[in-house]
């Protein structure tokens, strides 16, 4: 998300989260990390505001690292995580998840919701294996056609905005081929898209039409992000967010 334009970090800094997800679908993707030590250590790629930091700081007993790159959103967490008097276990760090510099086989849990993508799955799947300890888990999610019969005009959408979208087996496949086993995958719910991300989008994008009525390269990209909105409203059945959890073979 580096170099968009401002009225689109207008819409996504305001949301309670930045992608897909829900905190019933990060303690289903959890509860499938079996083995876990009672304190595990997470890190959090991508955390974007941190809404599922915040999840698994509650629902384990464990520290998490939570990375993103981009530092309003590190700094909204760093503030939600100081209130909250979870500054011994939670550490929202501004970094390149590409680049991680954690030690190998330190972490027992990797963790990204939705922004794995944004480097590429199979280089995500390459920099993060090393830093789990073996018999760690990673877990991801990410977009992927639900159904093979796509319209054509949900296909020459997806062309335009992210032609890598595949079914998930094509991201199991890549995950077997980086040497990881697949525990489990599962796709998420519409609320996931519904409650706490494409709602309150399409509130805040329709805040920021009357701001910036003037201003047309401003409402080209509201409009780019309620089509978007749209498309899933309409085609939703066709493709959607999928929880990928996956372990690292034990030594
Ligand atoms: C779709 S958002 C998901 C955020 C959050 N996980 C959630 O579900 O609400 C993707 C996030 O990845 C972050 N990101 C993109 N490239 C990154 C990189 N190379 N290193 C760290 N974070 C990155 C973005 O800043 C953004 O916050």
């Amino acid at each position: 998300m580096g170099d968009l334009a401002p009225v689109f970090y207008e819409v996504f800094e305001a949301l309670p989260r930045q992608g897909p997800g829900s905190r019933e679908c990060t303690a289903r993707a959890l509860a499938l990390c079996r083995g876990l030590p009672a304190a595990p250590r997470i890190v959090d790629f991508g955390c974007g505001a941190g809404a599922q930091t915040l999840d698994l700081a509650a629902l384990t007993d464990g520290t998490i690292e939570a990375i993103d790159a981009l530092a309003s959103l590190v700094e909204r967490l760093a503030r939600v995580v100081a209130e909250r008097g979870l500054t011994a276990r939670v550490r929202p760090v501004v970094g390149d998840m590409a680049q991680p510099s954690f030690a190998p086989e330190s972490v027992d849990l990797v963790w990204s919701e939705g922004a794995a993508y944004t480097i590429g799955i199979a280089t995500a799947l390459a920099a993060w294996q090393p830093l789990l300890r073996p018999g760690g888990h990673l877990a991801f999610s990410h977009v992927a056609w639900l159904r093979d019969d796509p319209p054509a005009e949900l296909r020459a959408y997806w062309q335009r905005e992210y032609p890598g979208i595949a079914a998930p087996e094509a991201t199991l496949a890549l995950a077997r081929e980086a040497g990881f086993e697949v525990v489990g995958h599962f796709p998420l719910p519409a609320a996931a898209w519904w409650d706490d991300f494409y709602a309150p989008m399409e509130a805040r994008v329709r805040d920021l039409r009357a701001v910036h009525a003037a201003d047309a390269e401003a409402l080209a990209v509201l409009d780019a992000i309620d089509e978007e909105i749209d498309m899933h409203r309409r085609f939703g059945e066709h493709y959607g967010y999928v929880f990928f959890v996956l372990r690292r073979p034990a030594a």
